[in-house]
């Protein structure tokens, strides 16, 4: 009996202890109906329609069975054309379903129980959980709220170990919509170059820039893993393509590896759809979702000052501003505030302590709804 008690005595993997959902999915899943979302970093932009009706015309007419695991070799080809700089075979791409399952492999495949590694802070809460699940330890360079948040190089040297084994970098960043410079990506490369440090750069909102394109950390930095998507920038978060691209042949093996046991492969739909995710009408629908973010970017900055007089980060790509909201008290209870009426933001304190005091807004939304979110903002805190 007592052994059969025991036994049912369910013990969580260590690796999954203390994972929950992160702040940005509470706040979401308590909002209230005909809420205005300044939540989710989703693309409300709707997906292209050639890629909708290449989606289509796939499932109806062809025979959709498992692809190769790491996809399509005419998929990886495209997607290693995206970095002529790093001239990438096909054994050195795997499309993954969306960039988090890449990210999540990339972590699995480099990080070993006890490693360090180093995130930003603030940054994308899904990095400490999957840095958590790898059973490595997370650590964290500060990007200075009181410097808007803009790259420090001195933080990030200081905060390398002998325990390092892996850091990340995303650019432009969720969730502070700020671009990383060539300056800024090689002082990082000189800080890791003979170090082993594996640098895994999320590059997911690459193609949403509003000034120059963003560099690849890949240029400066050999041991680079990419991790990327379609999701953003084509308005595709629930088709689930993404890739992780690397000339790091240990690390693409790995995840290689993972992703055959974990998904098999992406949708065989979604990877045939996705080749026309390079074509000239891709690049077009690219260029126009650049165009409409910054402008709802600089819209909405523009409307923190004017009605409510505070200041918001100005967005150099991606489709988020930090709202700095410290006057008005805790973040948390700000974010509260606004949700109560029907407003959905995130508090700072979800990407890190170095957010605290601001919320991440997102502006993924018509100027309409914006002008009524900022207005719900003011009479929530005013
Ligand atoms: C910084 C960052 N990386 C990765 C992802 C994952 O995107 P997906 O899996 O849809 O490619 C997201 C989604 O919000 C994100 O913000």
């Amino acid at each position: 009996m007592d052994a059969v008690l025991e036994k049912s005595e369910f013990k969580q993997p260590k690796r999954l202890r203390g994972l929950q959902p992160t702040l940005i999915r509470q706040f979401f899943e308590r909002a209230l109906p005909d809420s205005i979302n300044f939540g989710l970093g989703e693309p409300d932009l709707p997906t292209p329609d050639f890629m909708r009706r290449e989606a289509a015309r796939i499932a109806v007419e062809e025979q959709n069975g498992y692809t190769s695991h790491p996809g399509l070799p005419a998929l990886r080809k495209l997607i290693g054309q995206q970095y002529p700089h790093l001239d990438l075979g096909l054994s050195d791409v795997v499309v993954t379903c969306g960039s988090q399952e890449a990210m999540t492999a990339a972590f699995l495949s480099i990080v070993d129980e006890g490693d360090d590694v180093l995130l930003p802070n603030p940054s994308f809460p899904a990095y400490d959980a999957c840095v958590r699940i790898a059973q490595g330890n997370p650590n964290y360079y500060r990007l200075p709220a009181d410097r808007d948040f803009a790259f420090d190089i001195s933080n990030f040297r200081s905060q390398i170990t002998d325990r390092t084994k892996a850091a990340v970098v995303i650019s432009p960043s969720n969730p502070t919509g700020k671009v990383l410079t060539p300056e800024d990506l090689k002082n990082i490369a000189d800080a890791l170059k003979g170090t082993g440090i594996f640098l895994i750069s999320d590059e997911i909102y690459s193609d949403l820039y509003f000034t120059e394109r963003p560099h690849s950390a890949s240029e400066f930095y050999d041991k680079t893993i990419i991790v990327s998507g379609l999701s953003k920038s084509l308005s595709m978060t629930g088709w689930r393509l993404g890739w992780a691209a690397s000339k790091v042949a240990e690390a693409m093996r790995g995840i290689h590896v993972l992703h055959g046991f974990t998904t098999v492969c992406a949708s065989a739909i979604t990877q045939k759809a996705s080749l026309l995710g390079w074509t000239d009408e891709a690049e077009a629908f690219k260029a126009h979702a650049r165009e409409v973010y910054q402008k709802r970017g600089n819209f909405l900055v523009g409307l923190f000052k004017s009605e409510m007089g505070l200041n918001a980060t100005s967005p150099e790509g991606a489709f988020y501003t930090m709202l700095d909201v410290r006057e008005l008290g805790d973040d948390v209870e700000v974010a509260e505030k606004c949700l109560r009426n029907r407003v959905i933001t995130v508090p700072g304190i979800a990407f890190g302590d170095e957010a605290k005091g601001f919320l991440r807004i997102s502006f993924c939304n018509t100027e309409d709804r914006m002008v009524e979110g900022v207005r719900r903002m003011k009479n929530a805190l005013q």
